[in-house]
């Protein structure tokens, strides 16, 4: 299932570096500190445009060779960023329709970032230019080893070129008025278009296939913005080079599985921001970004000990990096960087987390990063090549998202809360688990969850339909097979498409202002938010696993949850939104039934993942998440390579890990 094509040749440590801000005399100092540290990568120029191109189609390169050049004599790689999600103020002052327009119609002013139109053909054309332009010095420069495109793609723009796009995307997908009008039932609130330029660019709420299609808009704007700039950089790369784009967490602004198929691999930021990590969140999306490609990924950006920007900046722990790092790893990172190296005397984000401080000396929190350079040093050779197992999928939708967050129905309905309600009780129990595209093969798991998949298509549902009859387990929740790809309701009741192998269809739902008792063989609770109520349609293979209770009055007495025997596999049919202890419960049974089986027992708070190589040598990557001492007994021998110590049981300090391998 895994693919390792594109999987760097060591674990990279580092950070993102900006040696514009400073004077040529500081950067020996600054390298060498990263050199103590055992770093093994820098990301650099991501916003470096002005000192690259300070006057139109004039190119100073001359300082960044340098500084790759004196990182790389100190053993340090170079990542490579294109700038353009920072424009120099002499082409926002040239070009002034080179900058975005907000949802109120107000033109964006020069100073922060990401104020650039994504359709403007002149941005384009800049943006192709300073790529370009850099890859023509750099693609070959043996220390150059990766290019990220811009940084954090988000800004939708509402100009006039974008309302103009839009109009020419909709014709392409649609063809015609006619079948856009049936398709989105314009007739509804007399919204029929009798001519593409009526079609609004939406503003707040409106029309579900509207809604729907912009957001599907911004995702091709992106993905072209974005492939004009690997189309300028590509041909100039040596063999191996990668590209990627740094993704934002759960930012759902465009299809992520869009924009990655583009890159070489996937990376992203990862913030902690306010309060402490919750590594069932952080796993789930380690988890979605190597979804992305099926790839290992890189951890792009990630917070030296506090962020800027939360309400309340709090910083980790001592030792907490070490748990974040090598959780991150236990989940397919191949690169842990810090954003960023060094405080600027100004700019932004002056009171940011960084390793070394204005002064150039390093914070306290240094001496955790390079304990984890050394460490990182230590394993790289045992985690080469290797790429996290997994036994069970859960479907991750951007549609269904969309389709959810735009009519929740219940003010506390939230798509990721939900999915991550299916994620959690896996992650606790260490059952290794991808998240992968609803469109992607579905071969080689036991165990498919599809979390609330709202908008269905019938090849996704009849893979899915295939996976259980040929002896996969399914798992549908409630929500899913609702809507069809132009977010209409489909023309039968759910889960649509996919009620022949669930043997059960949704008679209606249900918004919950209180909770309703739902009683299971084995466990009893409570159906929170949202309750379904199924109805048996092929009730010789069918077994009602959970029904309402008294309470609610349509749901009394209901089925809540079912099982079909659909081949030679199972489909389970969850139609309550249940409460923590009772979803743990139906997890616990469905895991048993579809024999999965964690990677390793651990205590609470203690993570087991593991990572298997090619040739089929396993890694596992203990991880304790607790600010207290964990004790870990192994069921074999193994090699600790943090230490080099053969144990059969551990003592995990806390923030502690282990990277073991059996002997
Ligand atoms: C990221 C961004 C970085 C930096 C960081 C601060 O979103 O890519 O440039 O601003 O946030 O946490």
């Amino acid at each position: 299932m895994q693919d390792t094509s594109s999987t760097p040749r060591r674990l990279h440590i580092g950070a993102a570096y900006y040696p514009e801000h400073w004077s040529e005399e500081d950067w020996a100092e600054d390298i060498r500190l990263m050199r103590a540290a055992g770093f093994t990568v820098v990301r650099l120029a991501e916003f470096a445009w002005s000192s690259m191109e300070p006057a139109e189609g004039q190119f100073n390169f001359d300082w960044l060779e340098r500084a790759i050049a004196q990182l790389s004599e100190a053993e340090i790689l170079t990542v490579l960023g294109t700038p353009t999600a920072a424009p120099p103020a002499w082409l926002t002052q040239t070009y002034p329709q080179t900058l975005a327009t907000d949802e109120n119609g107000r033109r964006l002013q020069h100073g922060n970032r990401c104020h650039y139109c994504v359709n403007s053909p002149t941005y384009h054309a800049a943006a192709r230019r300073i790529a370009g332009a850099m890859a023509e010095r750099f693609g070959k420069n043996p220390d150059v080893i990766g290019w990220q495109i811009d940084n954090e793609f988000w800004r939708p723009c509402y100009c006039e070129i974008c309302q103009v796009e839009f109009h020419r995307f909709l014709q392409s997908r649609y063809g015609d008025l006619e079948t856009l009008n049936r398709r989105w039932s314009t007739a509804y609130w007399s919204q029929t278009y009798f001519n593409w330029e009526q079609i609004p660019v939406p503003r707040g709420n409106h029309n579900p296939g509207l809604m729907l299609e912009h957001k599907r808009f911004i995702t091709h704007s992106y993905t072209h913005f974005q492939k004009t700039q690997i189309d300028a950089i590509r041909p100039h790369l040596a063999p191996g080079i990668w590209i990627t784009h740094n993704f934002m967490g759960w930012f759902d602004g465009f299809d992520h599985y869009d924009l990655s198929q583009e890159l070489d691999i996937a990376s992203w930021d990862w913030y902690v921001g306010m309060g402490r990590n919750d590594y069932a969140i952080s796993g789930a999306m380690h988890a979605i970004v190597r979804g992305y490609k099926n790839r290992n990924f890189w951890v792009m950006e990630t917070q030296p000990n506090q962020v800027n920007w939360a309400s309340i900046n709090n910083s980790l722990e001592p030792g907490e990096t070490r748990a974040l790092a090598w959780h991150a790893v236990g989940h397919g990172a191949d690169a842990w960087l810090y954003w960023q190296w060094r405080s600027a005397y100004s700019g932004q984000e002056q009171y940011h987390g960084t390793l070394v401080d204005q002064s150039g000396q390093p914070r306290p929190f240094y001496s955790d990063v390079k304990a984890l350079g050394a460490d990182f040093a230590k394993c790289s050779p045992v985690l080469i090549d290797t790429v996290p197992a997994a036994q069970a999928a859960l479907l991750y939708s951007f549609d269904s998202r969309w389709a959810i967050q735009n009519q929740r129905h219940h003010r506390d309905f939230d798509y990721v809360k939900h999915f991550v309600h299916y994620y959690r009780p896996l992650a606790i129990r260490n059952i290794s688990a991808a998240v992968i595209s609803p469109d992607a093969p579905l071969d080689g798991y036991k165990l498919v969850v599809a979390p609330a998949l709202n908008v269905l298509t019938e090849p996704q549902a009849n893979a899915l339909s295939e996976f259980a009859r040929a002896g996969g387990h399914l798992v549908l929740t409630l929500r899913t097979g609702m809507k069809d790809d132009a977010n209409a309701l489909l023309p039968m009741r759910q889960p649509g498409w996919l009620r022949e192998a669930a043997g059960a269809e949704v008679e209606d739902y249900y918004a919950l202002l209180e909770p309703v008792a739902v009683q299971a063989e084995g466990w009893d609770g409570r159906a929170q938010i949202w309750g379904e109520r199924l109805k048996v349609l092929d009730s010789e293979n069918t077994h009602v696993v959970a029904r309402y209770g008294a309470g609610h009055g349509w749901l009394a007495g209901q089925a809540a949850i079912t099982v079909h025997n659909y081949g030679a596999g199972k489909v389970y049919f969850v139609g309550a939104y249940l409460d923590d202890a009772a979803q743990d419960a139906l997890c616990v049974t469905i895991l048993r039934e579809a024999g999965i089986h964690p990677v390793l027992e651990t205590p609470a708070g203690v993570e087991a993942c593991l990572r298997v190589g090619a040739d089929g040598h396993e890694v596992f990557i203990l991880i304790n998440h607790g600010n207290a001492s964990q004790t870990v007994w192994l069921p074999w021998q193994a090699c600790n390579h943090l230490n080099g110590q053969i144990v059969t049981h551990l003592a995990l300090e806390p923030y502690g890990a282990a990277v073991l391998t059996l002997v």
